[in-house]
């Protein structure tokens, strides 16, 4: 529990239910000393070093953001394995799927080195150092000087210090606020650019439960999936090649066979994307109503549209199964938020801080010279903004994200110009492959179907004066559907024939008047337009916020305070615990496989259990994964504060070893992006004997389980499978 004299956990504390000591906060390992008493006093028998140390193997070398942290990844072997979760290697599971050989159906593993599949766009980024920057970004930004000008300063310094920790080295590095530019720290990375699947359970394990079950508490889902990092054989980062050698990690995570019980200390450690925990109460309600409705209402038209396609078809129902599942992810996220925030009462949370703030601020006249603009700034910014930010959602909820084609004719349109301009100058197969790409998970009748929605929509809920002229005029004159078709009979950006012939003559005339190019460029440039029109109160809500965040700090002195999720490397702590989500409901801590079958149902796809996993369990065949009393884990809860990017994080118990991957988060504390809930935010993780349990038991991959090194308190059970 946070320190009672801190003004944003005293406002959100409830009574005590399930859980003692519950921490929010993702820290930067670099400053995890100031933690490690509570830690320490919680059950973490590991030390600062052991965390975060930049001369000696340590627990950052083994994690990984995959692919800059869109998900988090962790070593579990010194060949170079990594666990993830499935639903971070779902895009290239589908990608080697055809419906003959359908890998999300049946699951994959390779057999050997030499059957794991290559994926041109995984990257493994692997964290050198971090340093904190502060005082040379600060220290040469003048007093006074206007957010833009502002801008310019951190970049250019943010640039320099970059340029100096990549110089001669094959790092990446970017400097990065905290706290609204309060702050800066430094982060270097190594990105390996080889990065092959090794397996995956089904789908309907990896994913049991699909969409029904997703941000939901109690769950049954096996959400793992293994790939291998490669690199050029001196072990620096390489493009993939069959010369490429598996990288030898510095440390990797020993796999614990014990468990855990309820109160156990547990933490996570990875890359959250984004959190807004100190947005203020105007923000909030902005986020509600020009956000997370817009979306909710968008994107679950064009999901109906979807799923009546690929229910009629299974080429369909895998060219869409990745796309449907990443909108509906935050579809039902933005429901889950703004039921949320209203029942938590978020909004007056925010206004009883920001009530405390502006009263702190009046007492002396130094805070109000500093302070004294700062809640005023914020609230104009958001309210003069808030047109402007509806269209720009609508436009990018329907008009870019709803409509492949117009998307797609938006990323490769400066590339066809200069290709048809000046010939060869690019890369013709890169060009290629990016368009064969496209076009193995387009339908084209899916898309002019959710384009007419996604244009009815926007027509329907946006002031006219925001609306792209080309969509008004050609709509008034033919009406959405004659548009539309007419539209998708003639471009080029929805049929690989007619682009594969345009390829072979190309020519700016005819892309000056592609039908859908058209409208493209109109909607990008609207869109731009109210991206520019934003601008300045942008500027002005980012000043007012470093001002309010900087005097928070200053109001409470004694509390620790964590920055905001940005995709840079954290740890969270806490324990293992169930909660209660309402009255007279109590969540235990654990699921096990009785769940499963209980919820198993063959007729429906999202609980259709695989027939070899109801075998193992008819014949409680667990081997060393199971527990005593011959049930079997499947997945269990801590208090961990995450949330998107952490996916497949490695849950770690207190002595350093793997317990779990988190996977998600749980239904009652959807607003825990914005304000963190003590006694209900929980992260779900699948236990790793269940993944292991699938690994060797269901898939019987030997040579994989072979390459761990699993531990338990009595003994380490190195390489050796029963
Ligand atoms: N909610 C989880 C996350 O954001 C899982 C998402 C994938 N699963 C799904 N059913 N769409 O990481």
């Amino acid at each position: 529990m946070k320190k009672s004299a801190c003004l944003i956990a005293s406002a959100l504390i409830v009574a005590s239910t399930t859980i003692s000591r519950a921490d929010e906060g993702m820290w930067l390992p670099i400053l995890i000393e100031k933690n490690m008493a509570t830690m320490t006093d919680m059950g973490i028998q590991l030390t600062a070093d052991d965390i975060y140390n930049i001369n000696n193997a340590c627990l950052k070398d083994a994690i990984i953001a995959l692919d800059g942290g869109s998900c988090t990844a962790s070593f579990v072997s010194s060949e170079g394995l990594i666990m993830t979760n499935h639903h971070c290697g779902y895009s290239e599971i589908q990608s080697h799927s055809t419906v003959e050989n359908d890998l999300l159906t049946n699951g994959f593993f390779a057999k050997s080195k030499s059957e794991e599949l290559a994926n041109p766009n995984k990257s493994a980024w692997l964290l050198v150092r971090v340093e904190d920057v502060t005082s040379d970004i600060l220290g040469a930004i003048p007093e006074g000087v206007g957010e833009n000008r502002r801008d310019e300063i951190v970049d250019s310094v943010a640039t320099i210090l970059e340029k100096k920790a990549t110089d001669s080295t094959n790092y990446d590095a970017r400097v990065q606020a905290m706290f609204y530019g309060n702050n800066y720290y430094l982060f270097v990375y190594e990105i390996f650019k080889d990065v092959r699947l090794v397996g995956a359970p089904p789908e309907s394990v990896g994913k049991y439960g699909a969409e029904t079950d997703n941000w939901m508490w109690p769950r049954h889902t096996g959400d793992f999936s293994m790939f291998r990092v490669y690199c050029a054989p001196d072990g620096s980062p390489a493009e993939y090649s069959e010369d490429n050698v598996p990288y030898k990690p510095k440390h990797f995570l020993p796999i614990s066979l014990d468990g855990y019980k309820e109160n156990d200390f547990a933490m996570v450690m990875g890359y959250p994307g984004s959190t807004d925990r100190y947005i203020s109460s105007w923000e909030t309600n902005n986020v509600m109503q020009n956000e997370n409705s817009v979306r909710e209402q968008v994107r679950g038209i064009r999901q109906q549209v979807m799923k009546e396609f690929m229910s009629g078809d299974a080429k369909i129902r895998l060219q869409y199964a990745s796309k449907y599942a990443s909108s509906s992810n935050y579809w039902k996220y933005s429901i889950g938020q703004n039921k949320g925030l209203k029942r938590l009462h978020v909004i007056d949370k925010k206004k009883d801080i920001e009530k405390d703030f502006a009263e702190w601020v009046s007492q002396d006249d130094a805070r109000k010279s500093k302070y004294g603009n700062a809640l005023k700034m914020i609230e104009d910014a958001i309210s003069q903004n808030g047109d402007y930010e509806r269209a720009s959602n609508y436009i990018s909820e329907a008009l870019l994200r709803g409509c492949e084609s117009i998307l797609f004719a938006i990323r490769n349109n400066a590339t066809l110009a200069s290709y048809a301009e000046k010939g060869l100058t690019v890369d013709k197969s890169k060009l290629e492959a990016s368009m064969s790409k496209f076009f193995k998970d387009f339908n084209i009748d899916v898309d002019r179907q959710a384009t007419k929605a996604m244009f009815k929509v926007y027509m329907d809920n946006v002031d006219r004066k925001l609306w792209p002229e080309v969509v008004a005029s050609q709509v008034a004159k033919n009406g959405i559907d004659k548009y539309v078709d007419d539209m998708f009979a003639k471009s080029i950006f929805c049929s690989e024939e007619r682009l594969g012939a345009f390829l072979q003559k190309p020519n700016l005339k005819t892309l000056a008047k592609d039908p859908i190019l058209v409208v493209a460029n109109n909607i990008y440039g609207l869109y731009s337009d109210i991206s520019t029109k934003m601008f300045d109160n942008e500027q002005n809500l980012y000043t007012g916020m470093r001002l309010f965040v900087a005097g928070l700090m200053e109001m409470n002195p004694d509390k620790l305070y964590s920055p905001d999720a940005n995709s840079t490397m954290r740890l969270t702590y806490g324990k293992i615990g169930g909660y209660v989500p309402a009255d007279a409901v109590v969540y235990d801590y654990k699921t096990t496989l009785d769940g499963v079958m209980e919820k198993a149902d063959s007729t429906v796809r999202e609980f259709n259990v695989p027939a070899k996993l109801k075998e193992i369990y008819a014949q409680k065949d667990y081997g060393r994964y199971g527990n005593p009393d011959s049930t079997m884990n499947v997945c269990f809860i801590t208090n961990n504060d995450i949330t998107g990017g952490n996916s497949g994080s490695p849950v770690i118990n207190g002595k350093g070893e793997l317990i779990g991957l988190a996977f998600d988060g749980n239904w009652e504390a959807m607003s825990g992006d914005i304000a963190y809930e003590t006694e209900l935010q929980r992260t779900i993780a699948v236990d790793i004997r269940y993944v292991l349990l699938m690994i060797d038991k269901f898939a019987g991959a030997q040579n994989i389980i072979d390459e761990l090194t699993l531990v338990s308190s009595d003994k380490i059970s190195e390489s050796v499978s029963e």
